[in-house]
């Protein structure tokens, strides 16, 4: 029997219970596939602050390191928010992606049909939408050198550095490349290179290496254009390939297409596939512990954890047939409801039991 090691990272906010409501779903995922789990637990973010004074704790990193994947909840709150930039929770985020060397964010916006009228987009736009963005996230400004704050003339000066290595274009491209190959065949790559020289090496190599994927249709868009293609006709897009930067703000806004947030999951991979899975949405501090946050974005990122760190392609399916089994059968969590109107053909569940619903839906499928 095949097995593999996974570590946990509930995290803070809702990450406690969206992670308790996702477990026993990614269990039956992997005993349907006739795979072993062993689950292991560590401590990142907030969490990690409270226990041992740093966001990203060896422990934590020793756990890691021995896991085949990182089921990741969600990091951050208000408790932590004034302590220095080392010491915040998102510093913990930062340090494990690099430290995993997680260098390529697959991060898709795809539309349930059921919650098209959640969009503030008109639903002729997004029917149908399924577009993947590749962001590449342990380099550019984020983390390039020099940076910080510092007195010169008499003022203070803040500055961050983008820098961009031909390697580190190369291996994102060619993650997006395969992706694109296996979806539509379409590629359009997002940079600046209109006035930055980063970005002009970025669009270089990315053509260079399309030459190696002559069935992939290549294209490259301006990063203030693509915000508003994004927004216009977002249809256009099969794999959107960009930047660290470029790709933290084109997701949010991909994210927004679907309209809720809380449907989205993310892979963050390294060159081997070994991934950190982890829903976009944040921690939401002020639903924790109400039992009312949206599992499903943490369901959805164990599927993406099944499909491309175990390839179990269809044990992955199976668990996004069961979300939209429990979508269309009317369940609904607090963040779905629609504003206006009476909603009332809608049964809500709390964390726990959408989690219990989407298991009971994929074991039914089974
Ligand atoms: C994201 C987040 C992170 C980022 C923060 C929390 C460090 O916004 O994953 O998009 O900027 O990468
Ligand atoms: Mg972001």
């Amino acid at each position: 029997m095949k097995k593999y090691t996974i570590l946990t990272i509930a995290g803070d906010g809702i990450g406690p219970e969206i992670m308790a409501a996702t477990r026993p779903v990614l269990e039956a995922a992997l005993q349907q596939a006739d795979v072993q789990g062993n689950f292991t637990v560590g401590l990142l973010g907030g969490q990690a602050l409270d226990e041992y004074g740093v966001p990203y704790p060896q422990d934590t990193a020793d756990k890691a390191k021995a896991a085949d994947a990182i089921l990741f909840g969600a990091i951050g709150g208000p408790k932590w928010d004034q302590l220095p930039r080392h010491l915040r929770p998102e510093s913990g985020l930062l340090a494990i992606r690099e430290d995993l060397k997680l260098f390529a964010n697959l991060r898709p916006a795809t539309l349930f049909a059921e919650l098209v009228q959640a969009s503030s987009l008109k639903p002729a736009l997004i029917h149908n939408l399924d577009m993947l963005i590749v962001r590449e996230l342990t380099g550019g400004v984020y983390f390039g050198k020099p940076k910080g704050i510092e007195q010169r003339n008499g003022e203070r000066v803040g500055f961050n550095t983008m820098v961009y290595s031909e390697s580190e274009i190369r291996r994102v491209a060619q993650v997006a490349f395969a992706a694109a190959q296996k979806r539509q065949k379409r590629l359009c790559s997002v940079d600046k290179a209109n006035v930055l020289d980063v970005s002009q090496l970025w669009r270089d190599v990315v053509m260079e290496e399309g030459k190696n994927w002559p069935d992939v249709e290549l294209s490259h868009m301006y990063v203030d254009n693509a915000a508003m293609q994004l927004i216009r006709a977002p249809k256009q897009f099969d794999v959107m390939l960009t930047s660290n930067l470029f790709g933290d703000i084109l997701s949010d806004a991909a994210a927004m297409l679907t309209g809720s947030i809380g449907m989205l999951p993310s892979a963050s991979l390294d060159v081997n596939n070994k991934g950190l899975y982890e829903p976009v949405h944040g921690s939401a501090p002020d639903i924790a512990n109400q039992d009312k946050a949206n599992p499903m974005a943490c369901v959805l990122s164990a599927a993406m954890m099944l499909r491309y760190s175990f390839n179990l392609g269809a044990q992955a399916d199976a668990i996004e047939r069961a979300v939209a089994g429990v979508l269309a059968a009317g369940y609904r969590t607090a963040d779905l409801m629609p504003e206006s109107g009476d909603g009332l053909q809608f049964k809500i569940l709390g964390t726990q039991a959408m989690g219990e619903k989407i298991n009971e839906f994929l074991r039914k499928s089974a």
